[in-house]
Formats: C-alpha cells, structure tokens, sequence
C-alpha cells in the first residue's frame, strides 16, 4: 500500500492554526453567573425544563443546569484522554496496522495534543465555574461508558482490540454533533462556554477531515472477515456515542430532591426514544455517508444492522435511493 494520508493533509498548519497554539486561556469573568445566562443551551437540556424540574426552587434548577454543564465537559475530557487519543497513540506509535507514512503519524501526535488540551480545558472551565458558582460537581464516573463502549468491539471483533478502538475513534471524530455549532449560536449561554465550545469545534474539524482519510485506508486494508465484523458493529459504535447519559441525568436529578419516581418520569418525559434516534440519525449523517462511500453497506447484514439503529432514517434522497441498490 501506498503510504496513505500524506496526499490531504488536514493538520498542515497545525502550529499556526490549532486551538493549543494560539487560542487564549477562556477565563470565567462573571462573578457569579446571573439569570438571563444559561449554562447550556436549554434545547439540548430537555430534562432541566420539565415541569416537575420547574416546579423546584430557583437554586435546584440553576444547580441541574450548571450540572449538566458541568457533565458535559467531564465527559469531553475522559473521552478525549481514554478513547481519542488511545486510539491516535496507534497511529503515531505505528501501531495501527495500517501503513502511514512518518508525517501522518506525526499528525496523529498533532490530534493527540489537541485532544490533551481539550481535556485540559474542559475540566479548567469546570474548576472555574464551581468556584464561580459554588455549585460542586457531581463525581463523574467514566468507566461504565467506556466499558460498554468496549464491550460492542470485543463481542463483535474479539482479540482485535487494536482496531475495535480505531472504530471507535474513527466514529466519534466523524460525527457532527448538534453540540458544537448550537452552544457558540446562542446568545444565552454564557460566553465563557461559548468560546470554549467554539475553539473546540475548528480544532474537530481537522480531525474529522484526518479520521475520514484514516477510515478509507483502514478500510482498504481489512480482510472480507474483518469488514464484515466491523461493519456490523459500527452502528453500535455510533449509538453508543450519542445517547444521552441518562444515568449522569439521574444522579444530577436526584441531587436535586426529586424522588426516584419522579426521576424516571422526567428522564422518560425529556428524552423519548423516537426523538432520541432522530438526533443521533442527523449528528450521525456524515458517518454514514463516509461508511457507505467506502462500502461498508455493502457488507452482508450491514445494511439491516444500520437499519435496526435507526441511522438510515435520516438520509437524503440519492442515498435512500442507493441504499434501494444495495438492497
Ligand atoms: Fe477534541
Ligand atoms: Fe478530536
């Protein structure tokens, strides 16, 4: 194979352009974040609205709401150390299996030093705002997400590690979450959340332009075994991804005084599963895409598994209309 990647190269510039060599240090200025500012963008916190939430003191609901906030970039940064850059350690230390040449591994290094400074970020900004605030953090336990995670790849590509988490990476760096464009558009978050989600989403879109390129030469080097396998689990992969934490929504409501009952009425009230699997099929289109224009559809039971996760719904004409074909 032909050293891949080398012929677009998305982090060219890297030292001028990413978000770790020029972006300022985004510091909380409010003394203590006021009404008329949210934490998050109220759309994409729907349990913070419900009615049974609104009917608690003004104090619990800002507490939630800085909660999920706060849950959100807890998340960001395990996921970026434990998963992200797993994986693009692979790559750079030449580990992958797939034959890149020496300046796309050391592009791999490029990622792997955004993603250390997205986690850096994102739990700073959660340091600042809980001394802004006073509202503490809840423990955020990440290891049952990624042991989940992990559990799609080993049962559907056991003793291969390697590219099971290659899979993953490759599926979330390629998503475009409604997050990153909706928290910079709104006027009501905070700007200090505003900024952070913004440098975040330019430094994404040069790995998802990366992973792309990795994913088709990852592809063109699978056995028909191997693509088989992997093409069944990656729905799961992006589902995994996207679904809300619930269990991190329930332990913020809880804390909030909500009995337990009014707990699974507000979560099973906030996040329907139909609206649930229209948001994951449209932050999930460009993956797709990416998947069918390598193939991967194409892969016995493939289509029906893309299918059963809800993540052809969403598709546009042309492509319904190939999928017809590959039926
Ligand atoms: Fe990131
Ligand atoms: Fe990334």
């Amino acid at each position: 194979m032909a050293e891949g990647l080398p012929a677009f190269r998305p982090l060219d510039g890297w030292y001028d352009r990413a978000g770790v060599r020029h972006d300022p240090h985004r510091r909380v200025t409010e003394p203590d974040p006021g009404p008329g500012q949210d934490f998050f963008p109220r759309h994409l916190m729907p349990h913070t609205t419900h009615p049974l939430v609104q009917a608690l003191a003004p104090q619990r609901v800002r507490e939630l709401e800085a909660r999920h906030l706060y849950q959100y970039l807890s998340f960001t940064a395990h996921f970026e150390t434990r998963v992200v850059n797993r994986a693009a350690l692979h790559i750079a230390e030449d580990g992958s299996g797939v034959r890149v040449g020496t300046a796309a591994r050391a592009d791999a290094l490029k990622i792997y030093t955004d993603e250390g400074y997205h986690a850096l970020y994102s739990l700073d900004l959660v340091a600042q705002l809980e001394a802004a605030t006073r509202i503490p953090a809840l423990r955020h336990d990440f290891r049952p997400f990624l042991a989940r995670l992990d559990l799609v790849g080993e049962q559907a590509l056991p003793g291969r590690a390697v590219l099971a988490q290659l899979l993953q990476v490759v599926v979330f760096e390629t998503l475009v979450t409604s997050i990153l464009s909706a928290v910079p558009a709104d006027p009501q978050v905070l700007g200090v959340v505003r900024e952070t989600v913004a440098d975040h989403a330019r430094d994404e879109g040069r790995h998802h332009a990366y992973f792309s390129a990795f994913f088709r030469e990852l592809w063109a080097g699978l056995g028909p075994a191997e693509r088989a396998a992997a093409a069944r689990c990656l729905p799961a992969l992006v589902r995994r991804s996207l679904e809300p934490e619930l269990t991190a929504h329930r332990a913020a409501l809880l804390a909030a005084g909500l009995t337990a009952a009014r707990v699974r009425t507000v979560l099973a009230e906030s996040y329907p599963a139909e609206g649930t699997d229209a948001r994951i099929a449209a932050d999930a289109r460009h993956t797709v895409r990416l998947f069918r224009d390598c193939g991967v559809l194409e892969q016995p039971g493939a289509l029906d598994a893309f299918a059963s996760a809800g993540l052809v719904g969403d598709l546009t004409d042309d492509l319904a209309d190939d999928l017809e074909g590959v039926r």
